[in-house]
């Protein structure tokens, strides 16, 4: 077991997310994150992979700054989340909880597939069966993947990522490997400006630029772009 391992994250640029100041040294507590994620496991699952087809967002692997801007607009009301409410009143969850969980949470990597077995190497079944338990596929969506893929190196790319794994450095959030159902309905809370998609440039209405197909198409290319 690993006790209180310390660990100096710099969080560069908080340009995107305008939280911490550029430069500023957090110490985060990873056996505090690991505690307090037992919380959050009711709903967002014990390794942070989500729950009930995107009613419950994965959390593993999202940026960090990301995770503690998203907690502050619950705490400040700023985006609505009754389910979360009562778990991010400040006396629950102080400011140091918050960097900690976020911590634990974004160093979460979840497989998309299950490695092969090894002819004549032993098995262990308790590996295999919590890497099952992680595993994350999101199913597949049909549609024009190629159309879809277009508009995403096109629109999306630049702050996303080319792969759709998110950004950590600025905070953005991976768009692969997230239930396309929560991606929509997120996507709908932007539009009808319920959620602010650019906190830089809050007026921005770059989602509202799109067609319902081009769309479906879009998401359509992000629940395969991860698979194995
Ligand atoms: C009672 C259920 C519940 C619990 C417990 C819970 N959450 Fe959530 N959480 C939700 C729901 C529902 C959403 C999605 C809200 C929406 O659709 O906008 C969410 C969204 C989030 C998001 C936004 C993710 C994104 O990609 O937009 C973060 C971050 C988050 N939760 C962190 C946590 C953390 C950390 C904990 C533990 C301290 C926690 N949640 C506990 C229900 C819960
Ligand atoms: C200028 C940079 C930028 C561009 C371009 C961009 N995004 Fe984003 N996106 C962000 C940031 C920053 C966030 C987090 C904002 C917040 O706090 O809610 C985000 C959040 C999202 C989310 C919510 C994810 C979650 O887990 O809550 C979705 C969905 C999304 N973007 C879709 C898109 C799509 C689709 C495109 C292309 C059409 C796109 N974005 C282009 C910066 C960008």
């Amino acid at each position: 077991m690993m006790h209180h391992l310390l660990l100096f994250l710099f969080l560069l640029s908080p340009n995107l997310v305008g939280l911490t100041a550029a430069g500023v040294e957090v110490t985060a507590d990873l056996d505090n994150g690991a505690d307090i994620n037992e919380l959050c496991a009711g709903c967002h699952g014990e390794y942070g992979q989500g729950g009930s087809e995107g009613e419950y967002p994965r959390l593993a692997g999202q940026p960090e700054s990301f995770i503690i801007a998203q907690m502050h607009l619950f705490r400040d009301r700023k985006r609505p989340n009754m389910a979360m409410l009562e778990y991010v009143d400040e006396r629950q969850m102080p400011d140091q909880d918050i960097i900690d969980i976020a911590a634990y949470l974004s160093r979460i990597t979840l497989p998309t597939r299950l490695p092969p077995l090894k002819q004549g190497a032993e098995f262990d079944a308790l590996a295999r069966l919590e890497m099952t338990r992680k595993l994350l596929n999101i199913p597949r969506i049909e549609g024009d993947f190629k159309a879809g893929e277009d508009l995403y190196r096109k629109e999306c790319q630049s702050c996303h990522g080319r792969d759709g794994a998110g950004n950590h450095r600025y905070g953005v959030p991976l768009l692969t490997g997230q239930y396309s159902n929560y991606l929509q309905r997120q996507v709908e809370k932007y539009r009808k400006g319920v959620r602010i998609h650019d906190p830089e440039d809050p007026t921005d209405r770059l989602l509202n630029e799109f067609s319902d197909n081009e769309l479906h198409n879009l998401f359509a290319f992000l629940s395969i772009a991860d698979d194995p």
